[in-house]
């Protein structure tokens, strides 16, 4: 099978790495790739909502199966738009339709969706310009801390968690009446605030069976012991201690099923993955949000962990055998630690030659996946603010993010900047 990948970070090198493992893969591209993509495959210039180009593409290549990593073109329509062409409709695409895409594409869509199935998640009301005093008045009795959230896609920036009703009002007064996030804040989603600690499941679907295929704990927020800016993840470990039997069966029954069940009874067309953000408030399953793609850098732990062949279970997907496909997990513990630019979150500075990856294959146990990189004649560079994800295998959390730091001493750039307690809250846990 020739198969194209749309995307270019550690998410996508994590997915070309575990695709060209796949005796069904003969030819790989990405599109447009970094340069650690580059090692499984060809990679291609050309962007991820470029859909002519990415049509020439495969039609040029005799390109078999899509596979979309990031939300972008599939909120866009890629689905659609193979769907609808003569040239196109032959190829496998790996990604839900737009219409089923807007569980991630809008907050108010999967608000709405999962009130229909009954699937726990915080009360929330929505409101835009035209009920405005009405959000103010919500608001204002509304208990603290309280969740804003842009309905749109706003990069990972659209949610605001405000402890007093000032910074509410003022933030909702940004989105609404300033537009903060254009038009993806035109329709703001209040929320109740969950207590608890997050988790990330990840199922593929074919939109009536699933299976799960991973789970992982990202760590967001910049700075060591979890403070400062939100990211879009500096480190991720799985599996996770909290997530045994009894937790995954409440999960599985009262989310997952009912979502696909959800999907199946309102005929929104879903060939993908579902990554269900989860919040365990004590003990009880609660979404905090859908995303219709594989989470980055959790991809880089649940990748690794998955043994099942991924190009024969999106095959499985397409031709209606997923339910009897058997997934098979590596029993070892994997942590990923990412190495951002300096400044990152905020502005940071690109084109930083980066030293010490000569070895970055060299041991079994430690894989160096490249997120913001770019090939240059002679050196890797910088291209982005999340630059590496190094993942390591362990006998438990500790001992899989030692390694990933350990790898990470021997890698530098200007600025690099790391954090160094990832998994901190579950010590040797086994
Ligand atoms: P989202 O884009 O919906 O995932 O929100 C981004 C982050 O905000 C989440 O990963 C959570 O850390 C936090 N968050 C979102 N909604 C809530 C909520 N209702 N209660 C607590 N934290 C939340
Ligand atoms: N790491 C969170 C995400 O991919 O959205």
């Amino acid at each position: 099978m020739n198969i194209l990948l749309l995307g270019a970070g550690g998410r996508e090198h994590a997915l070309a790495w575990k695709m060209s493992q796949s005796h069904h893969c003969d030819a790989l591209f990405i599109a447009p790739g970094n340069a650690g993509t580059s090692q499984f495959g060809t990679n291609l210039p050309i962007g991820v909502t470029d859909f002519e180009a990415i049509k020439q593409a495969c039609i040029e290549y005799k390109i078999d199966m899509l596979v979309v990593g990031p939300e972008e073109p599939l909120v866009r329509g890629v689905y659609d738009f193979f769907e609808k062409d003569t040239a196109l409709q032959q190829i496998i695409v790996v990604g839900p339709s737009a219409k089923a895409a807007q569980l991630e594409g809008s907050k108010a869509f999967s608000k709405k969706f999962m009130q229909r199935h009954h699937i726990p998640t915080a009360a929330y009301a929505e409101f835009t310009a035209d009920n405005f005093e009405e959000g103010k008045a919500y608001i204002a009795k509304h208990s603290l801390p309280v969740v804003l959230k842009a309905d749109g896609l706003a990069a990972g920036k659209g949610v605001v968690i405000a402890t007093t009703h000032t910074e509410a009002l003022q933030t909702f007064e940004e989105m609404i009446l300033h537009k903060q996030f254009g038009d993806a804040s035109s329709k703001v989603v209040i929320e109740e605030f969950l207590k608890g600690i997050e988790v990330s499941v990840f199922v593929l679907t074919n939109g009536s069976d699933y299976q799960i295929i991973g789970h992982a704990k990202d760590y967001k927020r910049i700075g060591e012991g979890d403070t400062g800016l939100n990211t879009g993840g500096m480190g991720c470990v799985s599996p996770v201690p909290f997530m045994d039997d009894a937790f995954m069966r409440k999960v599985e029954e009262r989310i997952i099923a009912p979502t696909v069940r959800g999907l199946e009874q309102e005929e929104l067309i879903y060939h993908g993955f579902i990554f269900f953000g989860l919040m365990n408030v004590n003990e009880e399953p609660f979404v905090i949000e859908y995303n219709c793609r594989m989470g980055d850098p959790e991809t880089e732990v649940v990748m690794p962990r998955l043994q099942t062949d991924l190009v024969a279970l999106f095959a499985a997907m397409d031709n209606g055998t997923l339910a009897d496909a058997n997934i098979a997990y590596d029993e070892r513990y994997c942590a990923t630690v990412m190495a951002v630019s300096g400044g990152y979150p905020g502005d940071y500075q690109k084109n930083k030659i980066i030293q010490g990856l000569e070895h970055a294959g060299a041991s079994k146990d430690v894989i160096v996946f490249h997120a913001g990189t770019q090939q240059n004649e002679n050196n890797v560079l910088t291209n982005g603010g999340r630059v590496l994800a190094v993942t390591a295998y362990g006998n438990n959390i500790a001992d899989a993010v030692d390694k990933s730091k350990n790898k990470l001493k021997e890698i530098s750039f200007e600025g690099m900047y790391f954090r160094r307690d990832i998994g901190f809250e579950f010590g040797d846990s086994e």
